[in-house]
């Protein structure tokens, strides 16, 4: 696997690639990769001939009282692990590589970025469509893997592509779990065992609401009352936010008739955990 730091290097090597005929997936993360961000990349390899990712803790998307310093940095270990998943080609740049003097664009995916974690975390998705957006420019790839572990992002980001046009087909991958159902994070390493033996209760609780869909109930409000009681079962968790939207326009839903997604957010401890899961009935045309 070949690193690159800069732009210039990262555009010598996509147009070796291109010149060859090659096609390119792309798998943007701010390192710490673990096993997720690692089926990510192996799932860009089988689709393209290269595989490329990036690692850059992007500060734009983090909040003035937000973990921009404390976010793990391993730039070695994850070298190794990308190689080993069958990366080609990193890009780790530098923010003043990312952002040289004088940058000046932000940009706003309104509606879809507004309600939720965006809403919570206010200018995050503002950042993060910032900085995917100069990374597709930069990487020019046929594809970009995001993963739906970050289903807000993820929609945040098809707007984008439909919005700019960006000439790339967006693959959203399934979240990545333990055998128990947790979501692959790398924040599971903050929780204490006794808060990793009962973390798995998040899933279990959105499996709930699920379930008591499954078997008829069509009320966005009675849904939510059992994932809350699925929630309680573990009194460690302190919910942050419990939120059943339609899965494209992340807009609160009433009733379900339609993809929607059910999301919580909640802290174990010091550890904030996210997970979500998407059901209901295909759009109609
Ligand atoms: P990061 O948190 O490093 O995640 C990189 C990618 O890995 C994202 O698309 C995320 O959804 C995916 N991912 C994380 N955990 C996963 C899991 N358990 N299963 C499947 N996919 C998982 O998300 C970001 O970085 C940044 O916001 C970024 C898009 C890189 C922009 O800075």
């Amino acid at each position: 696997m070949k690193t690159v730091a800069t732009v210039a290097a990262l555009r010598a090597a996509i147009s070796g690639y291109r010149a060859a005929g090659e096609t390119v997936g792309f798998v943007p993360t701010m390192g710490a990769l673990h096993a997720g961000h690692l089926t990510l990349v192996r799932a860009a390899k089988r689709e393209c001939t290269r595989a490329v990712a990036s690692i850059f803790v992007n500060p734009k998307q983090f909040g003035p009282n937000e973990d921009l310093a404390r976010y793990p940095r391993d730039l070695e270990g994850d070298s190794k692990k990308l190689q080993e998943a069958g990366c080609d080609l990193l890009f780790a740049p530098t923010p003043d590589e990312m952002y040289p003097e004088g940058f000046s664009t932000t940009i706003h995916v309104a509606g879809v970025s507004e309600g939720m974690e965006g809403a919570r975390r206010p200018g995050h998705f503002d950042g993060v469509a910032t900085v995917v957006a100069r990374l597709f420019a930069l990487v020019g790839p046929d594809l970009a893997v995001f993963g739906a572990k970050d289903a807000q992002q993820a929609a945040v980001v098809k707007r984008l592509v439909t919005d700019i046009g960006f000439p790339l087909r967006l693959l959203v991958h399934d979240t990545v779990r333990e055998p128990d159902g947790l979501a692959l994070s790398s924040r599971n390493q903050y929780l204490t065992p006794e808060e990793r033996a009962v973390a798995p209760g998040l899933f279990r609780a959105l499996l709930a609401g699920h379930l008591v869909h499954e078997l008829g109930e069509k009320d966005a409000a009675t849904i939510l009352r059992a994932v809350r009681k699925g929630l309680e079962a573990v009194p460690a968790f302190r919910v942050d936010a419990l939120d059943l939207v339609d899965a494209e326009s992340m807009q609160p839903v009433t009733t379900i008739d339609r993809p929607v997604l059910l999301a919580v957010a909640a802290f174990l401890g010091k550890t904030r955990l996210i997970d979500n899961i998407r059901f209901g009935p295909a759009r109609r045309a």
